[in-house]
């Protein structure tokens, strides 16, 4: 895994950014995996920027999404697709056809699954962006999930229902169960980008680089992947040394 250390979550955002924006321009037609959470937001500003200044365009790209809230409709304000249209798609050239993500509300979860799966199949990331919980998962994917694991449907911790509760009124209203790609689906993106910031990302980072790779440990898969590329800030990489 290649690491880069940077200052703080600007600069992660922006050397994100760029090293989206190049594949988006070495690639117009690509396809382009994307993630949600507090991370992700300030890249998709610079992306954001860099298509408004006609640097890039989304015209001919692609998207896959990493998970969704079961129960949760595209219309929620929590929803995963919510806000991709509110940090990303409402602000640039895309065609909202071209963006593909679970569907919260899909009457037959194993169907939404196995229908997810094709669209993974057909839609190779070109590159895959994630961010990494507080306890190592990817996606929804938590500890103990198998690597092999596709597209599937999961009760979320404990420790992620209460990372995510900030961003609802209660924690009651934080769904218990979603869908989400699999460790397998993921790990078949061409390139694979992780973003990490904050002191509270710092345990996981340290983990991320230190520990042997184990189930127990999602991110720890990504270890073995040929193009994986690890952004940390100063904060998150605060107990590693000597990298
Ligand atoms: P965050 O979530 O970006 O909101 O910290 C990351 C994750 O849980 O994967």
């Amino acid at each position: 895994m290649k690491t880069i250390i940077v200052k703080n979550y600007d600069e992660m955002s922006k050397v994100g950014a760029d090293i989206f924006a190049q594949i988006i321009l070495d690639k117009p037609n690509g396809v382009i995996g994307l993630a949600t959470g507090s991370t992700p937001i300030g890249l998709y500003k610079k992306l954001i920027e860099k298509c408004t200044n006609g640097e890039i365009s989304f015209k001919g790209i692609h998207t896959v999404n990493l998970d969704e809230y079961m129960g949760l409709p595209s219309s929620h304000e929590q929803s995963y697709a919510f806000f991709m249209r509110d940090n990303l798609f409402n602000h640039i050239d895309i065609d909202i056809n071209n963006t593909n993500i679970e569907n919260g509300v899909a009457p037959d979860a194993q169907a939404e699954c196995e229908r997810y799966n094709k669209v993974l199949d057909e839609l190779r990331p070109d590159i895959q962006l994630l961010g990494i919980g507080s306890n190592g998962h990817i996606a929804f994917n938590e500890p103990g999930t198998p690597f092999d694991s596709v597209t599937h449907v999961v009760e979320l911790t404990e420790s992620t229902i209460k990372d995510n509760s900030r961003l609802f009124d209660s924690i009651d209203e934080v769904p218990t169960h979603a869908f989400t790609m699999g460790i397998k689906n993921i790990m078949n993106a061409k390139k694979i980008l992780i973003l990490a910031s904050g002191a509270n990302k710092a345990k996981a980072v340290y983990r991320l680089l230190k520990e042997k790779i184990t189930e127990d440990l999602p991110a720890s898969i990504l270890n073995t992947h040929a193009d994986c590329t690890l952004i940390c800030d100063e904060a998150a990489a605060s107990l590693i040394n000597n990298i």
